[in-house]
């Protein structure tokens, strides 16, 4: 498989690289330039890397630098930003800094005749963010872009093919970013452009099945879209030597549990053992009504549940995990995956033994993860499943939780649930469900005084769920929820909906 190495220098837009390159169907992965090693580079037969942006000065003693060897591999580099500065001080560039020569946002760029600046305008938009330039080029290299305050926009070798670009060509600001990148794959690199995630999955199976050949695998699968396609891809690679755990806390939702064993055993023959540890759960969370203690005491049942699991499977050889890139990011470079495994499995490490962790989709994205989901035949309602937090409905019950708390709750989230769906409607949100208050309130059924529960639903549009807006539902969506709620649910007596955004809210209640 043609695949191009992103060599992460630590900048913020070094997923959208990798993004960008897969878009253009060649297979890129992402290493931290400390984590990759000269051998393994060469041996992965990379068609060609990319020099991440970075937010060092290269004459840092600190700042990341790689063995210059890596340009005498005959593999092409692109350096974008930090790493185009990079390249040209690998090479016997200089590069200085001064006030006058930062720039940042939107900066009209004059490019030569090259390759890499096929198809592109002499003059176009590009996106700057740096205040280190390159002020003088390497010997054998030669300028080939400025900006009016940069006086080496951008830099090559053809010859080594060697380019770097003080420019995001990542970054949809820039005009012709995509056409540039294009250039680099399929000019420069001479890919094929014949990637896509449904091959990926397929050649990942087949190694699988030979790397993990008779080793015992161990995967908690918690019914969302990642773990559910790791555990997917796994079975199909090494069948019944693959043990899936799913833990059912008893604060799923509504008839969940059951979505998850039918589909994973019934239909795929998944080797998995659910747990039904709903009563455990309860009882350690009689009585808690603070938000964390629920969270720490979900986090850590959750893990004694896992371990007992585990200890009858007998000594794993591997534990798989469904971490995906975003996780990856938001756990920071480094000791990310160390960090992740502990909070996916819960300091699951120190209790099991076993030799090795893989971490078969921590290079994609969501929508990446959703198409190898599809192409492995996932049903829909586990491929687009929404967000769902581990603790589950804990955290959408306020205050102290019980059996009938949590039916009611069930209810009600799934007759939402049911009406935004069947509403077909344009502002579908990115995450809707109900939330039970701990709030009663005075209704009237038929003659009698009622005194039950509130329902809050909440339904929010966002990107990445840092920050997101409350979704401006139908009236007539939001009427026909409230009227079954208080008619089908008993107890609840009240629906109000969610005005709040994030911030200064959090999308879930606690
Ligand atoms: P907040 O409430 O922090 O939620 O605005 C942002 C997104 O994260 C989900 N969420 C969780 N997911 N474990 C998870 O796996 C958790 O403990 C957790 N808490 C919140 C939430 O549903 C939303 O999509």
């Amino acid at each position: 498989m043609e695949k191009i190495l992103v060599l992460d220098f630590g900048g913020q837009y070094n997923q959208l690289i990798a993004r960008r390159v897969r878009e253009q169907h060649v297979y890129a992965e992402i290493r931290p330039y400390d984590r990759v090693t000269l051998t393994e580079i060469e041996k992965e037969g990379y068609r060609g890397i990319i020099f991440t942006g970075g937010p060092n000065s290269v004459y840092d003693s600190a700042s990341p630098h790689y063995d210059p060897a890596i340009l005498d591999l005959g593999i092409p580099v692109l350096g974008i930003c930090y790493g185009a500065q990079l390249l040209a001080y690998m090479t016997g560039g200089t590069v200085s800094s001064a006030e006058n020569s930062s720039e940042y946002g939107k900066t009209l760029l004059r490019v030569a005749d090259n390759v890499l600046f096929r198809d592109v305008p002499l003059e176009s938009v590009c996106w700057m963010s740096h205040t280190d330039y390159i002020a003088s080029v390497p010997p054998g290299f030669q300028t080939i872009a400025v900006t009016g305050k940069c006086p080496c926009a951008a830099l090559c070798s053809d010859q080594k093919k060697l380019y770097g670009v003080q420019f995001h060509p990542e970054v949809t600001h820039t005009a012709y970013g995509n056409r540039i990148l294009h250039n680099f794959l399929f000019s420069v690199c001479s890919c094929s452009g014949d990637w896509d995630a449904a091959d990926y999955a397929n050649q990942a199976i087949e190694r699988y099945r030979s790397d993990l050949k008779g080793k015992k695998v161990l995967l908690a699968l918690s019914g969302g879209v990642d773990s559910s396609v790791a555990a997917l891809l796994l079975h199909k690679a090494i069948g019944q030597d693959l043990t899936c755990v799913f833990v059912d806390h008893g604060l799923l939702r509504k008839n969940e549990g059951d979505l998850v064993e039918n589909t994973f055993r019934d239909q795929f023959g998944v080797n998995l053992v659910r747990v039904n540890a709903g009563d455990r759960f309860l009882e350690k969370l009689s009585g808690v009504s603070e938000p964390e203690k629920k969270r720490k005491i979900i986090g850590e049942e959750f893990i004694r549940v896992f371990e007992e699991e585990a200890r009858k499977i007998g000594h794993v050889h591997v534990l798989a995990q469904g971490t995906i890139y975003p996780d990856v990011i938001e756990s920071g470079k480094g000791a990310s995956a160390v960090i992740k495994s502990h909070h996916n499995v819960g300091g699951l490490p120190d209790v099991i033994s076993f030799d090795a962790i893989i971490e078969p989709l921590r290079d994609f994205f969501k929508d990446e993860v959703r198409s190898v989901g599809t192409m492995l035949g996932l049903p829909k309602a586990l491929v687009w499943r929404q967000p769902f937090p581990g603790p589950g409905l804990a955290v959408r019950i306020i205050g102290a939780i019980d059996r009938d708390k949590i039916s009611a709750l069930q209810e009600a989230d799934a007759i939402f649930r049911e009406e935004v769906e069947a509403a077909h409607s344009e502002t579908r949100p990115d995450q809707y469900f109900a939330v039970l208050t701990d709030t009663r309130t005075v209704g009237v059924m038929g003659d009698a005084r009622t005194y039950g529960y509130t329902v809050a639903l909440r339904a929010v549009s966002t990107d990445d769920f840092m920050t997101a807006e409350w979704t401006r539902l139908p009236y007539e969506v939001l009427e026909r929820a409230s009227s079954r709620i208080t008619n089908e649910v008993r107890g609840i007596s009240r629906v109000v909906f969610d005005i709040s955004s994030k911030p200064p809210a959090t999308v879930e209640w606690e």
